[in-house]
């Protein structure tokens, strides 16, 4: 018999440094914790709380086809989604973005995860046949949801991109 050294034993976790994204890959594996809270709108997309810790919110989204989220940022928050079922097209908008470059557009399909920082915008929507299911997380700030871009003059500039 001799005495385990501390450093041989892992430490335990801590949630606040776990990656958003893999926060959301294990809710999107752990069906039993969210399957029950599942619902689809036929007017707008549907959106329920999952769980909240010290640092994160989680949320469970669905998505017919057709349905989206409009352009918007998350102010301070960052984050992470992964796509359950279905697909999801993300088109990313950037304020300093070259003019007339292409937009950066993200097509996500089942088990495929974005990660957000600060300032993050975007629009989301369901271009697919089939349902789309997804889950959220949001880190420090819950989920801030702004109309992007915020200000009218920036939106009268932007206005092309519809
Ligand atoms: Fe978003």
């Amino acid at each position: 018999m001799f005495a385990v050294p501390v450093n041989t034993v892992a430490a335990q976790e801590k949630s606040a440094l776990r990656h958003p994204a893999r926060v959301a890959v294990a809710y999107a594996a752990s069906r039993d914790r969210w399957r029950h809270l599942l619902r689809y709108d036929a007017d707008e997309r549907y959106a329920v709380l999952i769980d909240r810790t010290d640092t994160d919110e989680i949320w469970l989204m669905s998505w017919l086809p057709g349905q989206g989220a409009p352009r918007h940022d998350h102010g301070d928050t960052s984050g992470a989604f992964t796509v359950v079922h279905g697909e999801l097209t993300e088109v990313v908008l950037r304020r300093n973005a070259v003019q007339d470059a292409p937009p950066e557009i993200n097509v996500l399909r089942s088990g495929q995860t974005r990660a957000f920082g600060p300032g993050y915008a975007h629009q989301v929507s369901n271009k697919g046949v089939d349902p789309a299911v997804s889950i959220h997380v949001y880190r420090y700030g819950g989920r801030t949801i702004r109309p992007y871009p915020a200000d009218a003059a920036a939106a009268r500039a932007d206005g092309a991109a519809g």
